[in-house]
């Protein structure tokens, strides 16, 4: 049988710094998580909230210091919990002094990124060309993300031996492992083959042999733990990344289950009202991959309860009683955060996404006021707000709360036969969002049934109809 991870995901800024996090270790615990996976923490001109790194090596001032890192890691072993970091090989910052010095053509750094004399017609992930003219250097050069992070050039071995040394150096320093972002479009295999894919045809290629052992040699290790984020939304192109990268990673984060409309960061995923036939059944189809997590919300996607218009507690059973060996948890989600009030004008928003969708719905032929509305129902920074602790300490004390029972459906995932073993059987998956299925294990079958409208009670009852568990 898969290892069963839990593992709960902290946007940093959203709690303060890593001083402020290793204080909050304690209440986290109660939900027994074995590891925290920290979004970047790393030194960064904040373009795409820290996944836009200008220094592998060091902490981002905001958080704290290196004397924090170790306290926080302490803290959280005492606690049984294992740090990850965000490991973002994909890209730097055009900041990195690697891609300064590559720019300017330094000799040991110029194949660091994947400079072209001619651009593809490549889109990139947040709108507009993936290529974009460099006149320092003279040349193109590839950002699948934002104009402000280069692709870095996996193919180059003195790449691939500076993040070699990152991980040793994070390793050296108690952490558990990482997560890996972007972690199947690393390589620009359709360079190399001459296919010229646009941006959906990123998830479609094979990543080469080639690709697949720099991965190995970088990441299998049996003393961490590794997950791999394979984005964009499909199905088979991420089970075949899975099986590829099979030692490389003991999982993959699974952006699938986030992405209801099969896109990533695209405006289209985020219409409503949400299609709950498709997200249920593209839910349960993922949830029996052993080896993929199980989320229902992340640092990229607006929150669960306001964007699926649902109760918190049943969306924690839709995630806790489906099969999952390894279900993440998105700080706040705990307490059933719903999204934030944010402001009507687009120039207050820090995230890059934001400004993309506004961008593409007033090119679109939308008036402000309409795009601002989309902006606020779809936006990613709807996630990265601070968390409100005295709503946590006051749910805390109250045995109904959102909270508890969090807390006792992941102890249920941790202890129960039939969740821990159960197949899964669906019974009833329809578009005003109801879902019945089975778990069955040995002689025993809990039945479920979820009611996303809130029309009626959900529950999860075993074969001699005693209730496990029930939202009311
Ligand atoms: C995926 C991350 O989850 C997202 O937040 C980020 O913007 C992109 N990768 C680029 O690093």
């Amino acid at each position: 049988m898969a290892k069963r991870k839990l593992i709960y995901q902290i946007y940093p800024t959203a709690i303060g710094s890593l001083r402020d996090i290793a204080d909050k270790i304690p209440l986290i615990a109660k939900l027994q998580p074995d590891y925290i996976w920290l979004s970047p923490i790393f030194l960064s001109p904040w373009v795409d909230g820290g996944y836009d790194v200008s220094d592998y090596c060091k902490i981002d001032p905001r958080f704290g210091n290196m004397k924090d890192f170790y306290h926080l890691v302490d803290v959280a072993k005492k606690h049984n919990i294992g740090i990850l970091l965000d490991l973002v090989l994909n890209h730097t910052s055009s900041e990195h002094p690697w891609f300064k010095k590559s720019e300017q053509h330094d000799p040991w750094y110029k194949d660091y990124y994947v400079w072209l004399d001619k651009p593809l017609n490549w889109d990139s992930f947040f709108g507009g060309p993936a290529f974009d003219y460099d006149p320092i250097r003279g040349k193109y050069y590839l950002h699948l993300y934002d104009r402000s992070q280069p692709d870095l050039n996996f193919s180059n071995p003195r790449v691939v031996r500076e993040f070699k040394q990152v991980i040793k150096f994070w390793t050296d320093r108690g952490v558990a492992g990482f997560r890996v972002d972007s972690a199947n479009v690393l390589a620009e295999d359709a360079l190399k083959s001459g296919i010229l894919p646009r941006v959906s045809g990123f998830f479609n290629y094979y990543q080469t042999k080639e690709t697949v052992a720099i991965l190995e040699k970088l990441l299998s290790s049996p003393k961490i733990f590794t997950i791999a984020e394979p984005i964009g939304g499909e199905f088979l192109s991420h089970l075949r990344f899975r099986e590829l990268t099979r030692k490389a990673f003991d999982a993959a984060f699974n952006v699938g289950t986030l992405d209801v409309a099969d896109t990533f960061f695209s405006i289209k995923d985020h219409f409503y009202p949400i299609n709950y036939r498709k997200w249920l059944h593209t839910l349960a189809k993922w949830s029996q991959e052993e080896k993929f997590s199980l989320a229902i919300e992340s640092h990229d996607t607006p929150r669960a309860p306001s964007r699926f218009n649902a109760e918190p507690k049943t969306l924690a059973m839709l995630q806790f009683l489906l099969p999952s060996n390894y279900p993440c948890i998105y700080q706040g989600q705990e307490i059933g955060t719903r999204n934030a009030k944010l402001s009507n004008n687009i120039e207050d928003y820090p995230g890059v996404q934001s400004r993309m969708i506004y961008r593409r719905l007033r090119k679109e032929g939308k008036t402000k006021a309409q795009a601002m509305k989309q902006v606020k129902l779809s936006s990613r920074d709807n996630a990265r707000q601070p968390i409100d602790w005295g709503e946590y300490v006051m749910q805390e004390s109250d045995d109904n709360s959102v909270l508890n029972f969090y807390r006792r459906l992941t102890e249920l995932w941790r202890q129960d036969p039939v969740l821990i073993n159960g197949s899964l059987k669906i019974k009833k998956i329809s578009r005003k969002g109801l879902f019945e299925f089975e778990r069955r294990y040995k002689e025993e079958t809990y039945y479920v049934h979820l009611d996303l409208s809130g029309r009626t009670k959900s529950y999860c009852k075993n074969s001699r109809g005693e209730i496990i568990v029930t939202n009311r």
